[in-house]
């Protein structure tokens, strides 16, 4: 086995640790950006929590409001303006993974002083970026604790991104009770989030992964368990806390040491996500059992069976194809019937206009995958799950 891991982001977990917010940031300067969504944190409270801790520390900020899910590279601009007119020192971002992942792009941008269009076509890895804090209210992408921001160039119709080093949040605030105004919908596509980042490493070719297979698996229970009491019982603070710590260790390059990393969820909903715009988590959940279904094969068989005896408790002297089978009807079960995702690309909105260029965009991303699939491969998908 071998790896290198590093992962500098600090954590304040809890409720109420917002309010170390401001004194937390004040040794990094004197002038923030307050990046944030559309209104729920003013309707939850979040925004005047993190306002007045910023206001007791002296901190002057700027704000960049409205960022959208599945940030586009024209917000990302409009922060980057904001932040060099200003002389903002860092940004703070306020929300989900569209504002984090908007930050931390602003960041980039802003320390290279170029448009982050130009940063994602180049493929420059980050290795400079103002220090961003992250005051996290939906547990889902694991943003808030690894070094990648997802944008979308609309020009392309492509969701890339920036990735690298610098762009590691500075210190991360994770308060569960923020995430109790998550809706329903947005509860369960969050965890199927977790859930596939976990697959997504969980799923590879490497055989001597004991450590973090358990690690994988723990989170994969840790969704199971706990995503349907947060749907059913939003003020569930066990529930939050656990899907809320759960989601940076799906991601954060722990659970890929010494694995090969292939991953071939996220290929096939990106480009999905550039065309239609819909919702990260859910395309990932339809996705998901067709892919499984597609990669089952004799050579792939043993790691469905762990995963069907660890992750769901089936029983391990049953035939191991009977297992695998029962393992991705719980995987079904457990996406669509206990978190209530739709089943299917046509219910989030996709048609049959784009899967061409989707299947084409996801295939250059599988060619190392757990199993390597063609755009024929991706179509075939694409279209039982449509
Ligand atoms: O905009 P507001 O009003 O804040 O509403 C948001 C938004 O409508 C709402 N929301 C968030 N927290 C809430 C809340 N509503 C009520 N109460 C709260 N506490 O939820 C909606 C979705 O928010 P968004 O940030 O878009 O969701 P998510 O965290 O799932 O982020 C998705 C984005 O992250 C990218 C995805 O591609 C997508 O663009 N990803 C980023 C990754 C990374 N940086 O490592 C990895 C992931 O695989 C993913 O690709
Ligand atoms: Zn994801």
């Amino acid at each position: 086995m071998r790896f290198n891991f590093h992962v500098p982001t600090a954590v304040h977990f809890g409720i109420g640790v917002v309010k170390d917010l401001g004194k937390t940031v004040a040794p990094y300067g004197k002038k923030a950006l307050l990046v944030y969504g559309g209104s729920s944190i003013k309707r939850n409270g979040v925004y005047d929590d993190v306002t007045a801790s910023l206001k007791e520390a002296g901190i002057e900020w700027f704000e960049l409001p409205g960022v959208e899910p599945n940030p586009k590279w024209n917000t990302v601009d409009k922060g980057w303006k904001i932040c060099k007119e200003n002389g903002v020192d860092y940004v703070i971002a306020a929300g989900g993974g569209s504002c984090v992942d908007c930050s931390k792009a602003i960041a980039a941008a802003t320390a290279y002083d170029s448009s982050v269009l130009d940063l994602m076509r180049s493929h420059t890895p980050i290795l400079k970026a103002l220090p961003v804090f992250v005051v996290l209210t939906l547990a889902a992408t694991g943003s808030e604790m690894d070094g990648g921001a997802v944008i979308t160039d609309t020009i392309n119709m492509e969701k890339g991104g920036v990735f690298g080093p610098a762009l590691n949040p500075t210190v991360s605030f994770l308060d569960p009770s923020y995430t109790y105004t998550v809706p329903k919908h947005q509860t369960a596509a969050g965890t199927a989030d977790i859930f596939a980042h976990t697959i997504e490493n969980y799923f590879d070719t490497a055989k001597d992964t004991y450590f973090v297979d358990g690690v994988a698996e723990s989170i994969l229970r840790t969704c199971v368990k706990y995503g349907p009491i947060a749907v059913e019982d939003p003020t569930n603070e066990e529930a939050r806390a656990n899907l809320m710590w759960a989601s940076p260790w799906a991601i954060n390059g722990l659970i890929g040491c010494g694995r090969n990393e292939g991953w071939s969820l996220h290929p096939i909903q990106h480009p999905i996500g550039a065309w239609y715009d819909n919702t990260h988590g859910d395309g990932l959940a339809i996705i998901m059992p067709h892919w499984m279904r597609r990669v089952l094969n004799e050579d792939t068989l043993f790691k469905f069976v762990q995963y069907g005896v660890n992750v769901f408790g089936i029983d391990p002297a049953l035939d191991p194809h009977e297992i695998a089978e029962k393992a991705i009807a719980c995987t079904e079960d457990f996406l669509f019937n206990k978190l209530g995702i739709p089943r299917t690309l046509s219910e989030i909105g996709v048609d049959d206009k784009h899967l061409d260029e989707i299947a084409e965009s996801a295939a250059r991303g599988l060619a190392r995958g757990f199993v390597p699939l063609t755009k024929e491969d991706v179509l075939e998908i694409l279209k039982k799950a449509l």
